[in-house]
């Protein structure tokens, strides 16, 4: 094998879904430039987008809505599943957990057609941010929060996570982070997804299945890691000896680098704002000031730019989420890319297997057991 591995550069899917311009750092959703969605758009707007190839029209763009904030109740037995997990499993494992349960009730869970994938793709839109929020609220001793239908998504997960209606910069900031992780191409967990219904496996499996891949640090955990590292940190002044000293000992700095971008990663340009932004409002603004620190130190000292995962750390937690929720709340949005990837691949089935280059010993003759182990003794 030629090549450094990991499929890079390797097309394994035509998709009408999302695209990378990794050397000009643009990114694209159905035609539409990511950072106008983020100006003028909105959470459903964009899931609408994704799934249906084509901006929603007042009308369309109302019933998805309220189709929804309609689903956004657990069943019963969903609900229980993440109660009983609140107390003993880690966020991502949760979520993995009952995303997966969540079809054992689901009308639709033995049909692959594409009404019955985007009924189940709303409803687990709908209901990722309720099975957060509920674990999250469980596992402080608190009672969970009914959803506010009348609020739009973003707005409602954070009622629903803190009690409290957010503010417009609250709900707006959140609004755009969705946004911006709604889709990426051929990442690891879109791919895992693709794969899954290549099987015609159905759509819970293949979510289920890329809430595994994104939950890895060199993929959606990042975001996480972000989070530990500034904490580690500590200071600005602290930043450079420590980013250098990191660097020295090979580690990774995580929430930097891309396969695809070789230049700033559109998202965090946008998330930086926001960041910015949010540290003006907040008694500790030093976690925006370290944060653009390390991305000077990482800049200068190995060329590679903040991809996503970056800025969103920061951001989210001057939102006042706790950073075991990052990852989680990265899944909540992608997942409705995974589910127009997933309907997408349906729709144009070939099972992916790919091939391995063997490189294991020639073949051998099978060695009886009371004999094996004499070679190395002779
Ligand atoms: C995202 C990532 C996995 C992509 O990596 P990739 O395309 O597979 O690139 P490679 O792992 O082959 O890395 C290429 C080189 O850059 C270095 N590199 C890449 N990302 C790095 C990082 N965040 N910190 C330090 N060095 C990094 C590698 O060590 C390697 O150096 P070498 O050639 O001297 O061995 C990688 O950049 C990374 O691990 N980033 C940190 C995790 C992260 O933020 N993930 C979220 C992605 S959205």
């Amino acid at each position: 094998m030629a090549d450094k591995g990991g499929l890079e550069g390797v097309v394994v899917a035509r998709s009408r879904l999302c695209s990378i311009d990794g050397q000009k750092g643009v990114l694209i959703y159905g035609g539409y430039d990511v950072n106008d969605l983020a100006e003028h758009s909105t959470y459903e707007e964009v899931c609408f987008l994704i799934l249906r190839g084509n901006l929603p029209t007042a009308p369309e763009l109302d019933a998805f809505t309220r189709e929804l904030a309609e689903s956004r109740a657990l069943s019963e037995e969903t609900a229980q599943v993440v109660d009983m997990l609140a107390d003993h499993a880690e966020p991502m494992e949760m979520l993995r957990t009952a995303v997966s349960s969540d079809s054992f009730d689901d009308p639709d869970k033995n049909s692959n057609a594409e009404d019955a994938n985007f009924r189940k793709a709303t409803r687990l839109i709908a209901k990722m941010p309720t099975i957060v929020a509920r674990y999250d609220r469980r596992r402080h001793g608190l009672e969970p929060i009914e959803s506010d239908p009348s609020l739009p998504h973003a707005a409602n997960f954070l009622r629903m996570l803190s009690g409290e209606e957010p503010g417009q910069s609250a709900a707006k900031t959140f609004d755009v982070a969705l946004i911006l992780h709604a889709d990426h191409e051929m990442n690891a967990s879109t791919f895992t997804a693709r794969v899954i219904a290549s099987t015609l496996s159905d759509m819970h499996s293949a979510i289920t299945g890329a809430i595994g891949a994104l939950k890895g640090p060199l993929h959606g955990g990042a975001n996480e890691q972000v989070m530990k590292l500034l904490e580690a940190i500590g200071s600005e002044d602290a930043v450079d000896a420590e980013i250098r000293a990191r660097l020295d000992r090979k580690e990774r700095i995580m929430g930097f680098g891309h396969r695809v971008y070789k230049t700033y990663d559109p998202r965090a340009v946008i998330l930086k704002r926001f960041s910015r932004m949010l540290a003006a409002e907040s008694s500790e603004p030093y976690w925006f000031s370290m944060s653009e620190k390390i991305e000077q130190a990482v800049i200068a000292e190995k060329g590679l730019y903040p991809n996503v995962d970056f800025y969103s750390a920061s951001t989210y937690h001057y939102l006042g989420i706790e950073t075991g929720l990052f990852t989680p709340i990265f899944a909540m949005s992608r997942v409705v890319g995974w589910a127009a990837h997933v309907i997408e691949q349906h729709s144009d089935n070939r099972l992916i297997r790919p091939s391995s280059e063997y490189v294991g010993p020639p073949p051998r003759p099978y060695v009886p057991i009371e004999a094996r182990g004499q070679d190395a003794a002779a």
